[in-house]
């Protein structure tokens, strides 16, 4: 009788935080899957937690031919998040399971690596949840394998940027605020307190972004993109020191426009109205306001990311002339309400 070959069972370890040489592996991983797959798997804030302290987010890696094939970072549900966003927020909060990125070397697909380390990350958390960035073509037959359904959609939307968006003339995005506000720059070390008010109570119930605390600010604040000019605060003459709104603009460049992959796209980043300003037509000013510093740098395209059910913003950007340039897609199992 002929041996029967036994299955290969890649080995899985689950870990609470990572060496310096580990997180060094899963950054290789990523670029190599980035330049395969033209969409990077792992997003800002999970090169971050990298480093995170034990026990901040779980590291699933799994090695294969004595090199890091698979790696899987579950950041519990509501934890640091960032990026753009709308005014209104609206997304689900609590409840939920931890939010996963996951990518394979694309060497070693389709050779069951994915497979075991998302049963590590179902083992530890059923109602986990799996971004798929650009919901490849790849990232939609694993989850159909596996049996999982979107429950999340996350807008990339782009526009260009033209000399009218710098002198802040263009149509539909004057920058003009309404009466009774004023437009100044961030000031760090003066405005991290009010800031962070108004960003949780306009994302409140936004599953990332509300819960930002002054250390993830900081921890943004020492990334080499950040720069205060393009991080703007909007004060209503009756509350002078405290945040009504604020547009906090990005110039990563990492941020690759895609009218022209050689350039740098700007990004919108991050948008809030406090809720006591809410429907006073600062969305649109300040958004511009936003734009004209982008588009005075002499970039060519602004992007930005809105959630799927998050309609308020998706209108006031199709407004502004943005488009959607790609959807990410989180995947879980049917436990969740399908978008
Ligand atoms: C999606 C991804 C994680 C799959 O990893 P993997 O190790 O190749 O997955 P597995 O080998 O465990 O595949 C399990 C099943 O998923 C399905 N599948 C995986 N890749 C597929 C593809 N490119 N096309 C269609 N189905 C696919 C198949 O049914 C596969 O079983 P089979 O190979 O026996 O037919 C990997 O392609 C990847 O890293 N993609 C980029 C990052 C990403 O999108 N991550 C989010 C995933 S939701």
């Amino acid at each position: 009788m002929l041996p029967v070959p036994s299955p290969t069972v890649p080995p899985v370890s689950t870990l609470p935080s990572l060496s310096p040489g580990q997180a060094e592996e899963v950054r290789t991983l990523g670029r190599r899957a980035a330049d395969a797959d033209g969409v990077a798997a792992l997003s800002e804030q999970t090169l971050l937690s990298l480093a995170a302290p034990e026990g901040a987010v779980e590291h699933v890696l799994a090695y294969a031919a004595g090199h890091l094939g698979a790696y899987a970072q579950c950041q519990p549900a509501g934890g640091g998040g960032g990026g753009s966003d709308g005014a209104d927020g609206g997304s689900p909060g609590d409840g939920e399971g931890p939010s996963v990125e996951l990518v394979v070397d694309p060497a070693l697909r389709r050779q069951g690596l994915g497979s075991a380390v998302w049963a590590a990350v179902e083992a530890r958390d059923p109602r986990a949840r799996v971004w798929a960035h650009g919901d490849l073509p790849s990232a939609r037959g694993f989850a159909a394998a596996l049996g999982l359904e979107p429950v999340r959609e996350l807008h990339k939307m782009a526009r260009p940027l033209t000399e009218a968006d710098a002198t802040g003339e263009a149509a539909g995005a004057a920058t003009a605020l309404p009466a009774g506000f004023s437009a100044r720059t961030f000031v760090p070390g003066q405005d991290e307190e009010a800031w962070l008010e108004t960003n949780a109570a306009a994302f409140a119930r936004h599953p990332e972004q509300g819960r930002l605390t002054l250390a993830d600010l900081r921890e943004r604040m020492d990334q080499p993109w950040f720069d205060p000019a393009g991080f703007i605060v909007v004060e209503a003459d009756e509350a002078p020191g405290r945040v009504a709104a604020f547009h906090w603009t990005k110039v990563d460049p990492e941020q690759r426009s895609t009218s022209d992959p050689a350039a740098t796209a700007g990004e919108v980043y991050v948008v809030g109205v406090h809720p006591a300003y809410q429907g006073r037509g600062l969305a649109r000013p300040l958004t511009a306001l936003g734009l004209a510093h982008l588009a005075g740098l002499g970039l060519p395209e602004v992007v930005l990311y809105v959630d799927g059910d998050n309609t308020g913003a998706l209108r006031t950007y199709s407004s502004l002339g943005f488009r959607d340039i790609m959807v990410d897609v989180m995947y879980s199992r049917a436990v969740h309400a399908r978008v």
